[in-house]
């Protein structure tokens, strides 16, 4: 559970926000002033501060430079009211997370909170390299094989140097797993680390998103907002999906790259900037190039250091440790025992192509422990998860996305719908929840687990969808 600490001098602010994130399943602290929150983090520490601007004492720029001092990888948002922006971008400037305006609008905060926390949790939690298969309580790359010796050696070697890196592999390979180990093994490590997915942020937003805008930059740019890139000033920048990113947007980051500089949209200034870039993508690059989708120089700019990462068909010897290790994971993440696994289920899982690499079968691993009937796990469980797999491979997650963007648009065009937003996300979450209450037979424990709630979210949910579920059903798997 994250532990959120606010710092605000309103008593009634400190209340209401403390109730709405308690009830979103986050431990809270607060303080109400910059002296006490500085002392509260000390002392715990928290994995987010949300802090206010204007506070008694100390102010808000202050005690943000003071936190950022104490630890420059824990995330800060900036609660700020209209009048106050200019020390909020000020903060961003300084490595600030984001800004919230007063008066909040909920669910968008919401987002901005999951994001920070998603960013500390790939600062924080260390990915060990060559990690034992019964290593659960940490992240790891696991495998032996040789294609994977020497891929710790590659991020052995590149790590400390400030060399911009592309890590390239067929999805689900563990780029973004590696990405994580370079920035943990390199003399940034005390600094921040930013991912950007060029793919999940509309082209529209990705630019300014990356460089930020001056004001009256476009209709909306109401104020300055500091980009990502500036953001991580003497930090690393992730820059996932890269082979997806719009052409005029390459200039720009190749730019970055030789001049070491960046020009916030509609500004004039050159703001030097000293960020390291991992980048990683699963295209075909070179049929890119040839297209005229993806600019040459910047591939030869990346291409120098290249980590590229094997698909698991091609690691001989890694499949009964990933599958040990990932049964392991998947029993304690459930918090069920682990039943161990068979070896005729080895020999089925060995004989898999797995096109969907080691997310797949990181994914068919969770599945035949929740289809498991008996220990260990054998060969019927493995089978079942692999042929209900295919929402897990590459190809199947393209396909579900696609039907979300066809559904989003039929939504957008509908005319007449008030609380559009509202209730679509309630209609994709009655279906999510619906469906892992399916797949785990009804067991809410176990539900909750799969979907990152706490327990009385989930039951609020099903309360509020009217979700109805016959723990007797004998086959939980027959609806998925
Ligand atoms: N060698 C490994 N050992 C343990 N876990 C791994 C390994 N490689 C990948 N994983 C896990 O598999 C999942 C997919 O990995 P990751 O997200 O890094 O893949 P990716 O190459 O970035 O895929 P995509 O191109 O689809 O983004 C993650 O849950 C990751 O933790
Ligand atoms: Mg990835």
């Amino acid at each position: 559970m994250s532990t959120i600490l606010i710092i605000d001098d309103d008593d009634q602010l400190r209340a209401s926000f403390e109730k709405l994130l308690k009830e979103e399943g986050y431990r809270v602290e607060t303080a109400p002033s910059g002296e006490t929150g500085l002392k509260r983090i000390e002392a715990l520490p928290p994995d987010l501060v949300i802090l206010d601007m204007r506070l008694p004492g100390i102010n808000g720029l202050e005690t943000f430079k003071r936190i950022n001092a104490l630890d420059p990888k824990l995330p800060v948002i900036i609660m700020t009211a209209f009048g106050t922006t200019e020390t909020a971008i000020e903060a961003t400037k300084m490595g600030a997370f984001d800004y919230i305006l007063k008066p909040f609008d909920i669910p968008e905060m919401l987002d901005v909170i999951r994001k920070a926390l998603d960013a500390a949790r790939f600062m924080h939690s260390p990915v060990e390299m060559n990690a034992a298969p019964d290593n659960t309580s940490r992240e790891g790359l696991v495998g032996r094989s040789k294609p994977m010796q020497d891929i710790y050696k590659a991020i052995g070697r590149v790590s400390p140097t400030n060399a911009t890196v592309l890590i390239r592999g067929e999805s689900g390979t563990g780029k973004e797993l590696v990405a994580r180990a370079i920035y943990q093994h390199s003399l940034r490590a005390d600094k921040p680390f930013l991912v950007i997915n060029c793919v999940a942020i509309p082209e529209n937003l990705l630019e300014s998103e990356l460089f930020g805008y001056e004001k009256g930059a476009f209709t909306g740019a109401n104020h300055r907002r500091v980009g990502k890139i500036e953001q991580a000033n003497r930090g690393t920048v992730f820059l996932d999906e890269i082979g997806d990113m719009p052409s005029s947007i390459q200039a720009k980051i190749l730019r970055l790259l030789q001049e070491k500089s960046i020009e916030r949209l509609g500004g004039r200034d050159t703001i030097p900037v000293d960020v390291r870039i991992i980048a990683a993508t699963n295209r075909d690059l070179e049929g890119a190039l040839s297209e005229g989708r993806f600019r040459e120089d910047l591939y030869y700019r990346l291409k120098v250091v290249t980590i590229a990462l094997p698909p698991l068909r091609e690691r001989d010897g890694d499949i009964p440790l990933l599958s040990e290790y990932f049964l392991a994971r998947a029993a304690a993440d459930f918090a069920m025992d682990n039943p161990g696994i068979s070896k005729e289920a080895i020999s089925t899982l060995s004989d898999y192509s797995w096109p969907g690499n080691v997310r797949e079968i990181k994914n068919t691993l969770q599945k035949a422990l929740i289809f498991n009937r008996g220990a260990p796990v054998g060969p019927e469980e493995i089978a079942q998860a692999i042929s209900n797999a295919d929402l897990n491979t590459a190809k199947g997650l393209e396909f579900s996305e696609k039907a979300i963007y066809r559904w989003v648009q039929e939504a957008l065009t509908t005319k007449g719908t008030e609380n559009l937003f509202e209730s679509c996300m309630d209609r994709f979450a009655a279906i999510l929840v619906g469906e892992a209450l399916n797949l785990t037979g009804g067991n809410r424990s176990r539900a909750a687990k799969l979907l990152g709630l706490s327990r009385p979210t989930l039951h609020a949910k099903i309360d509020k969808y009217g979700l109805k579920f016959e723990t007797s059903v004998s086959n939980p798997s027959s609806k998925t």
